[in-house]
């Protein structure tokens, strides 16, 4: 058979495969264990932890998908980078790119500062001298997250997959903010894909899960192996709900792609916004390389508000449509404030660093009509204008702000409190 689209691989996962009853829809084995054939016979499951027929659906899919030789769900996105961290001994180097997502830096950060479970280098991949940094400390593996979060920041996948290859180091490509659909990181030269599967794989903000796709059976079995031995691998029933969100993937995100072109010309024009962050306009610094490396320009977006941080709850108090919720890539718009949310696990210096600013906002595009999308923006950045007009009610904001703070440094200062984001 020829080579299967994305959708059609999408659409099909597991259907039309039960061996049992011929069901169109697969069933769901909620079974933990496996009855033996007989004494010392174990069958082709013996138990779920290792293998389950759900979650191994999911996985195949997945693996085609991405064009790989071998998925291995898991239970989050943050354990399936745990996983690839398995990968690493003390005397190995790590290289990850400066602005990934918060709870990736910060289980990196604090995996190296703190196990020593590996040595670390910082890297800029958008500044210049990237490749002699790398090359100059011999590292076993190299962390990608592009576009990044949460400034959609575009790294050159096949360029840093030709400086691995010279040094026998391996490519780890986060390809959560895409999907397959609009990237397949391991025909660009890369070993290992992420997703947090919560987003845009599941795509209806219901389960939370991850996933991570080998281009080689042996880096694949090792993966499984430890995704055992750790046992870190996904639940039944959440590759289930995962399977049934993956058949819509290819619709959900052109459809969510078209609103988001037509969201970032409306920013664009909002003279309330400083700065709009979106690979898909010809100014963005990584556009040329985006438009080469991608199918399409994702549903991701950021912009930062041009007022006073102490009117951000003026903005996102008048917003009705738009959510303000942590997660990204479901069907539903939610939107975000970085830097006390999902990227509050980064200190100060950090997020400067990053490049992100008190008033970056970053958008989830949905799937609900766009007029009304727009709509909902122009009359939060309307209220903006009002607030600005009266002088703005500065001590309420200022004392909201103060609590947040007071909130994000607990969650930056201890480290139990790790499962935060
Ligand atoms: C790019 C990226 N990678 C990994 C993760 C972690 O995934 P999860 O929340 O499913 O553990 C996230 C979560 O937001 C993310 O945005």
């Amino acid at each position: 058979m020829s080579k299967r689209h994305a959708a059609t691989i999408a659409a099909r996962a597991g259907i039309a495969k039960d061996p049992a009853f011929s069901a169109v829809t697969p069933p769901l084995y909620l079974t933990s264990t496996y009855e033996l054939t007989a004494f010392k016979q174990p069958g082709q499951y013996d138990y779920s932890r290792s293998n389950n027929p759900t979650r191994d659906l999911l996985a195949e899919t997945l693996a085609e998908l991405e064009g790989g030789a071998k998925a291995i769900v898991t239970s989050t996105g943050m354990s399936a980078c745990l996983l690839a961290l398995q990968l690493l001994t003390p005397d190995d180097t790590l290289v990850i790119p400066h602005d990934c997502y918060g709870g990736s830096y910060r289980l990196f950060t604090n995996l190296a500062q703190r196990k020593k479970a590996f040595k670390l280098l910082v890297v800029n991949f958008q500044q210049v001298g990237w490749q002699s940094q790398i090359s100059a400390v011999k590292p076993k593996m190299i962390w990608l997250e592009t576009p990044s979060n949460p400034l959609l920041q575009i790294t050159d996948v096949r360029a840093v997959c030709s400086l691995a290859s010279s040094l026998q180091a391996l490519v780890v490509v986060d390809n959560t903010f895409l999907s397959p659909v609009l990237q397949q990181p391991l025909a660009l030269g890369a070993d290992i894909v992420v997703h947090s599967t919560t987003k845009y794989i599941n795509g209806h903000s219901d389960i939370v899960g991850g996933v991570l796709v080998c281009k080689t059976q042996q880096l694949g079995d090792e993966l499984k192996w430890w995704a055992n031995c750790l046992g870190v691998t996904g639940a039944p029933f959440d590759s289930y709900m995962t399977l049934r969100g993956l058949r819509t993937l290819e619709p959900r995100i052109r459809l969510q792609q078209d609103n988001t072109a037509r969201v970032v010309e409306f920013l664009t024009k909002q003279p309330l916004v400083a700065k709009t962050y979106y690979p898909g306009l010809a100014d963005h610094p990584g556009h040329a390389i985006a438009a080469a490396q991608q199918t399409g320009f994702g549903a991701m977006c950021s912009f930062d508000l041009a007022a006073d941080a102490a009117l951000l709850p003026v903005f996102f108090s008048a917003l009705n449509i738009f959510t303000l919720a942590q997660s990204l890539g479901g069907i539903e718009s939610l939107i975000c404030h970085p830097g006390s949310m999902t990227h509050a696990s980064m200190d100060a210096e950090a997020q400067k660093t990053a490049g992100i600013g008190p008033t970056l906002i970053r958008l989830s595009v949905g799937i609900e009509n766009v007029n009304d999308l727009i709509t909902d923006l122009q009359q939060a950045f309307n209220a903006v204008s009002q607030a600005i007009a009266q002088g703005g009610d500065q001590q309420n904001t200022s004392r909201s702000q103060q609590k947040n703070e007071q909130h994000q440094q607990q969650f930056r200062l201890n480290p139990a409190l790790g499962a935060f984001w």
